[in-house]
């Protein structure tokens, strides 16, 4: 099945608001264990990026995850932003944690690199995928970890209508038609293979770990 792209930034507020009230603590505590998994060694008290970070649910797990770091969190959508901040505040994490509204390729406002780089389901909303690939090889400092999950492209439209009946039934339709778009404009792990070596980050492991997600990770 073709891939169906989707809009890039996720800015309009009913959109958004769905987004960050969706409960996503199986996947993205999941991110959290998967990185300790990918990464037993990795630095503890060093500088990391939320790469695409939206309403910071994943920024938040990670940060509370490793106390010592520092984390920016950049997103292109304001309202997501704003959430964001909600959750920051909540979880007492203003001033360790700082959001950045800027859309990748650009990269004002964020440090030259970062001794971590993460990112979760920005890849699928890219029509370039080659703007997180090279984002990462120039935010990631040279010895500094990766770390990306994203959906998987299933073979056919029904197996994707079959994934958000799964995994999604019981939530607001915006969020189960959201869902379903992501599905269809993700990429296969061999695609996201290819563009990882065109970006010249061949030290990368992209492996499928469920019926709908596959990490890539590894040292710069
Ligand atoms: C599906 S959400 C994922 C949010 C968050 N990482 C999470 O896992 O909950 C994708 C986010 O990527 C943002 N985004 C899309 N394209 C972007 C770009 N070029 N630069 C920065 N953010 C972008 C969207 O606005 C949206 O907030």
């Amino acid at each position: 099945m073709d891939r169906i792209p989707e809009p890039e930034l996720m800015d309009n507020e009913a959109q958004a608001g769905a987004y960050a009230q969706a409960d996503f603590s199986e996947p993205h505590s999941r991110f959290v264990d998967y990185f300790k998994l990918a990464f037993p060694h990795s630095p503890t008290d060093g500088t990391a990026v939320d790469l695409g970070c939206g309403p910071a649910d994943v920024t938040a797990r990670f940060a509370c995850a490793f106390p010592q770091l520092t984390i920016d969190g950049v997103d292109g959508a304001e309202v997501m932003l704003k959430y964001g901040q909600a959750r920051l505040r909540q979880e007492g994490l203003i001033g360790r944690v700082h959001l950045v509204h800027q859309r990748l390729p650009s990269r004002a406002g964020l440090r030259a690199a970062y001794d971590i780089v993460i990112s979760n389901s920005l890849l699928h909303h890219l029509r370039d995928p080659l703007i997180l690939w090279d984002a990462v090889n120039a935010l990631t400092r040279s010895g500094g970890c990766v770390f990306v999950m994203d959906l998987a492209r299933p073979e056919n439209r029904a197996r994707a209508e079959g994934l958000v009946d799964q995994y999604a039934a019981g939530e607001p339709s915006i969020l189960q038609r959201d869902f379903l778009n992501s599905i269809l404009a993700a990429y296969e792990p061999e695609e996201v293979r290819a563009h990882i070596d065109r970006a010249g980050l061949r030290g990368l492991t992209v492996k499928p770990v469920s019926d709908r997600h596959w990490i890539a990770y590894g040292w710069r």
